[in-house]
C-alpha cells in the first residue's frame, strides 16, 4: 500500500515538472534582444566603458586649436613604446605602413603618395625630416591614435600593437 502511494506521489510530481515548462520563466531567454547573423551589434550606450579591451579616449573638442593639439601630443611623449624595434616588428610595420600610410606619405615617406599629392593647403609631412624623427614614440602614437587636422586617425585600422610596429618602421626606415 505504502509503495502504491509512493508511486502515485512520484508520478504526480513528475507530471508537475513537465507542466512547469509552460511557465513564463522558461521563455525568459526568448524575450531578449538577439543579434542574428549578419546583424550589427546593438550600439553601446554613450559614455559606457568597455570592460574587455578597447580604448577609452577622452573626447577632444571639435574646434581644438593646433597649439592645444601640440600640447597634448607633447604630453603623450611620456607614453613609452612597449615593443622593441626588432627585425620582426619593423617587418610587420613595413607591411602596415604600405597598407595604411603609403597612399599619402609615399613609399619613401616623402609625403608624395598618390593621394598625398592632392592635398592643397598642407601636404602630408615628410617623415624623414627631424620634425617627425625627433618626436618621441609616444607622440607619434598620439598622432596615429587621434589623427591631426587633415590626417585621419588610424586607431580603427591599426590596433595598439600595430601602431607601435608602424612607429618602429618609421623610426628605423626613414630619417637621416
Ligand atoms: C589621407 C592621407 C594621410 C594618411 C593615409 C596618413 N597621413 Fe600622416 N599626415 C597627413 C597629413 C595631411 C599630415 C599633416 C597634418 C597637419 O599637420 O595638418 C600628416 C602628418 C603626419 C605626421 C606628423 C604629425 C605632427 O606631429 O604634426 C606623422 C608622424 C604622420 N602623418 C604619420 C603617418 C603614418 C605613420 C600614417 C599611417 C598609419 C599616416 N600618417 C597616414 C596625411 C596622411
Amino acid at each position: 500500500m505504502k509503495r502504491a502511494i509512493c508511486t502515485v506521489v512520484t508520478l504526480f510530481l513528475i507530471g508537475q515538472m513537465t507542466s512547469a515548462w509552460g511557465f513564463p520563466w522558461n521563455k525568459d531567454f526568448v524575450d531578449q534582444l538577439a543579434i542574428k547573423a549578419q546583424e550589427s551589434l546593438a550600439p553601446a550606450e554613450p559614455g559606457s566603458t568597455p570592460v574587455a579591451g578597447g580604448e577609452t579616449l577622452p573626447a577632444l573638442p571639435a574646434d581644438i586649436s593646433e597649439e592645444e593639439m601640440d600640447a597634448l601630443k607633447d604630453e603623450a611623449a611620456a607614453v613609452l613604446n612597449p615593443i622593441p624595434a626588432s627585425a620582426e616588428s619593423v617587418a610587420r610595420g613595413a607591411e602596415l605602413y604600405a597598407m595604411t600610410c603609403v597612399v599619402c606619405h609615399g613609399t619613401e615617406g616623402l609625403g608624395d603618395g598618390p593621394v598625398g599629392l592632392h592635398f592643397d593647403t598642407k601636404s602630408p609631412v615628410d617623415l624623414n625630416e627631424d620634425y617627425t624623427q625627433d618626436q618621441a614614440d609616444g607622440s607619434l602614437f598620439f598622432t596615429l591614435t587621434r589623427g591631426r587636422a587633415l590626417m585621419p586617425f588610424y586607431r580603427d585600422a591599426l590596433n595598439v600593437e600595430e601602431r607601435w610596429h608602424v612607429i618602429n618602421y618609421v623610426k628605423t626606415e626613414f630619417g637621416p
